[in-house]
C-alpha cells in the first residue's frame, strides 16, 4: 500500500515536468543565437564593465555557465529590478541579441 503511493508520486511528476517542458519549449522558444555575434553586444552594452570578460565575473556575479536559462537571461535584462544593473530596452537591445548573448554566455563557460 505505502510502496504503491511512494512509486506513484515520482511518475506523476515526471508526467509533470514532461508537460510542463513541452509548455515552456513552445512558449518561450528562444530566438536562435549567434555565439561571436553576443560577444560584441556583450562588450558594446558594457555588461564586461561589470560582468567581467567572458561573464567570467569582476564587479558583479559571474553569468557564464550559470544554468540560467533564456528566458531567466532575457527577464533580467529587460527588467534587472537592481539599483546597480541596468535594465535594456528592446531598442537598445533586441531579444535576438539578447539570445546572441545567451548563446556566447552558453560557448564561453
Ligand atoms: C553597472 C553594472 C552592470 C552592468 C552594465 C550589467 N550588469 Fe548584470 N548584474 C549586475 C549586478 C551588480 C548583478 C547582481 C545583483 C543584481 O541582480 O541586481 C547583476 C546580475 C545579472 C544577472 C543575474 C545573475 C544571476 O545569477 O541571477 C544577469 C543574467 C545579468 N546581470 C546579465 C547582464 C547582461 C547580459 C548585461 C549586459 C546587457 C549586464 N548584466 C549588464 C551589474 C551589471
Amino acid at each position: 500500500m505505502t510502496d504503491t503511493v511512494v512509486k506513484s508520486i515520482p511518475k506523476a511528476f515526471l508526467l509533470f515536468l514532461a508537460g510542463s517542458c513541452l509548455f515552456a519549449l513552445s512558449c518561450t522558444a528562444p530566438p536562435e543565437g549567434n555565439g561571436s555575434d553576443g560577444a560584441r553586444w556583450f562588450a558594446m552594452q558594457h555588461c564586461n564593465g561589470c560582468h567581467g570578460k567572458d561573464g567570467a565575473g569582476g564587479r558583479a556575479p559571474e553569468i557564464r555557465g550559470v544554468g540560467l536559462s533564456y528566458g531567466e537571461l532575457q527577464a533580467k535584462v529587460r527588467n534587472s529590478g537592481s539599483a546597480i544593473m541596468p535594465s535594456y530596452s528592446s531598442e537598445r537591445l533586441s531579444d535576438k541579441e539578447i539570445a546572441d548573448i545567451f548563446v556566447f554566455l552558453e560557448e564561453v563557460k
